[in-house]
């Protein structure tokens, strides 16, 4: 959740360096934010409620230059987002610095034992154990043993960064459960939770596993696991720009993230269509035909957004290939006891491939014996490096803390799944082409329907004031109607629920009156009649009908308030097109509430604690 950044390095600009880095991890979390510098055998630091602005307005006039410092930005878990519990934590003498981003649960007996010692705690936060068990250890060690002491008295999950004044040649940084990323320059080292941070420095990267370390001074660097065993890595090349990680003219992230889906939609599919054939293919499930084959049970786990794209998946799966699928919120799986038979394949879906929930599902499926795949967005993430094998969708840095368009992408990953293994059974060749030629016409179908942004926004106008939305669907647009939802509520704080159509009569019509709109997806597909049903029942009752629908579905147009437009396509493709009105319409409605879209209260982009 919260973003932490280091630097070590030639360059006597630090806290530029790292004030800039943590703008660009702010979407992970933004209540709190702390900086610390080693200058001259001496520790400067500041931190203060609120966000990075606010740092850096505090800061002003304020000497940050320098070549060894760590900064913070946070998503409180424990203690009030106040300047206190703001990291950087310090010990007693003032003379450690400790950035955390996870968390410690066995901090309580830790803290009272640490508190018998003699070590005066200031702050709220299960963190702050850790600074102050680094500085008993540190009075005999060097800082790197000391934090290897500390963290094997830890439980819990733990992306942390260490600096202290009188070792101001060393970054000592540490990863359990948290990601770390190391960005190699030249002559410095960057160390971060995200490569966005120190995508303006560096694309040479590593990335440290769990219960590993790393120790850079100014001119080297090296990774250890924290039993001081030596360990190499790989130093991978990231893909993404800078550019990639700027808003682009756009007023908000969410904005030209919505906007980026043609392109992002295109993406997900580059390479891995035959069009000749009507098939698909994704090198990445590393399966033969004949395992493809042998599938007798699919498994989806998520959250969020990512939950939702599932959904569609099991539409999707159970319509094309025939296979019975089944979707579980990653966080209620973990804790189940999950039926893993033989044939059994699991995919994580999720975009940043951090989500703390996703993971350990992932985990204990693993152990379970099955086979397990990872849908993700980001390269090198613990997800995607931790399943047997997988596919990425390719959207590109998603920055906005509603999920867009990566949630596109993956449903489009989902249908190429659907296809690659539906072609292995019973779909001939020519539906095949029929799938491919739809999916190949979705990115100039979704630029099609954003070109009604300014109709969507008329509608935001008349309805942002309305304090409960209701969303409706049915098929793959049911879970269609979840999103929807679910964005208005992320970004607007207004109320909203998706349900399936046809379920209001069995409790949310009793809401209904001239007071409550009511988004129905009701493009011309196979449920189209019956929700036509539901849309009178709605209207019986002077309830405000929002419909997406396709040109000429002439029942529809007649009953509904407003219409928005979507081009045809096939029936379980229908999500992606259906799902960009509903983005467009949260976005407006946000924006006219005054709400921060980018940074909504009280969310994160990745929640990396359970
Ligand atoms: C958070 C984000 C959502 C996202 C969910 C799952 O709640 O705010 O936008 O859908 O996490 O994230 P993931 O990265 O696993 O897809």
């Amino acid at each position: 959740m919260c973003g932490i950044i280091g630097y070590i390095g030639q360059s006597n600009e630090v806290g530029k360096i790292l004030i800039e880095g943590l703008k660009r991890l702010e979407y992970r979390g933004y209540d709190s934010a702390g900086i610390a510098i080693v200058r001259d055998g001496s520790l400067t630091w500041e931190k203060t409620a609120g966000k990075i602005v606010k740092l850096e307005e505090k800061l002003r006039g304020t000497d940050l230059s320098g070549s060894l410092g760590i900064a913070h930005t946070r998503w409180a878990t424990h203690g009030e987002p106040n300047r206190v519990n703001a990291h950087p934590h310090l010990d007693c003498e003032k003379k450690i610095a400790l950035v955390h981003n996870g968390i410690i649960e066995n901090y309580k007996v830790l803290k009272q034992s640490l508190e018998a010692e003699g070590h005066e705690f200031e702050t709220e936060t299960d963190t702050e154990v850790l600074v102050h068990l680094i500085e008993k250890f540190y009075k005999d060690d060097e800082l790197e043993v000391a934090v290897q002491k500390a963290l094997k008295m830890v439980d819990g999950t733990y992306g942390i960064l260490v600096i202290a004044a009188d070792d101001p040649d060393k970054l000592v940084g540490a990863r359990n459960g948290s990601p770390i990323v190391v960005g190699i320059g030249e002559g410095e080292c960057f160390v971060a939770s995200d490569v966005a941070a120190i995508l303006k420095h560096t694309r040479q990267v590593i990335y440290l596993e769990d219960h590993e370390m790393i120790v850079a001074t100014h001119e080297s660097f090296h990774t250890t696991t924290i039993e001081n065993e030596h360990v190499d890595h790989n130093v991978h090349e990231v893909e993404w720009d800078l550019e990639m990680i700027e808003k682009g003219g756009f007023p908000h992230f969410m904005l030209k993230e919505i906007f980026e889906q043609p392109e992002t939609i295109r993406n997900a599919m580059r390479g891995r269509l035959i069009s000749s054939t009507g098939d698909a293919r994704l090198g990445g499930l590393n399966m033969t035909e004949e395992e493809l084959r042998a599938i007798k049970r699919i498994v989806l786990i998520g959250c969020g957004t990512s939950w939702h794209a599932a959904l569609i998946g099991e539409y999707l799966i159970e319509e094309i290939a025939r296979i019975p699928v089944e979707v579980e919120y990653a966080s209620e799986f973990r804790y189940r006891n999950p039926v893993i038979e033989d044939g059994t394949l699991v995919f994580a879906i999720s975009q940043s491939g951090e989500t703390v929930d996703t993971l350990a599902a992932l985990r204990e499926a693993e152990k379970r014996g099955a086979h397990c795949m990872g849908i993700c967005n980001v390269v090198g993430s613990t997800i995607a490096r931790e399943s047997h094998a997988g596919v990425y969708i390719h959207a590109g840095p998603e920055i906005g803390v509603a999920s867009t368009k990566a949630f596109t992408s993956q449903i489009t990953v989902l249908s190429l799944l659907a296809l690659v293994l539906g072609r292995m059974r019973m779909v001939s060749s020519t539906e095949g082409q029929k799938i491919v030629k739809a999916l190949q016409t979705l990115p100039d179908q979704v630029a099609e329907i954003l070109k009604s942004d300014d109709e969507v926004k008329k509608i935001a106008e008349a309805y942002y004031q309305h304090n409960n939305f209701l969303y409706l669907g049915r098929g793959a647009n049911y879970p269609v109607a979840l999103e929807g939802a679910l964005k208005l509520k992320e970004i607007s704080y207004v109320h909203a629920e998706g349900y399936p159509a046809a379920e209001m009569k069995h409790g949310p019509i009793a809401l209904i009156d001239e007071n409550m709109p009511v988004v129905f997806i009701c493009p011309k597909d196979s449920a189209y009649n019956k929700v036509i049903g539901n849309i009178n029942e709605v209207k019986a009752r002077q309830g405000k009908v929002i419909a997406i629908t396709n040109k000429g579905n002439k029942d529809v147009i007649d009953m509904a308030d407003h219409v928005i437009y979507i081009p045809k396509t096939l029936d379980f493709l229908y999500p992606v097109l259906a799902v960009i009105p509903l983005q467009l319409l949260a976005y407006h409605i946000a924006v006219l509430r005054g709400c921060n879209v980018d940074q909504p209260r009280n969310l994160a982009k990745s929640v990396t604690v359970e």
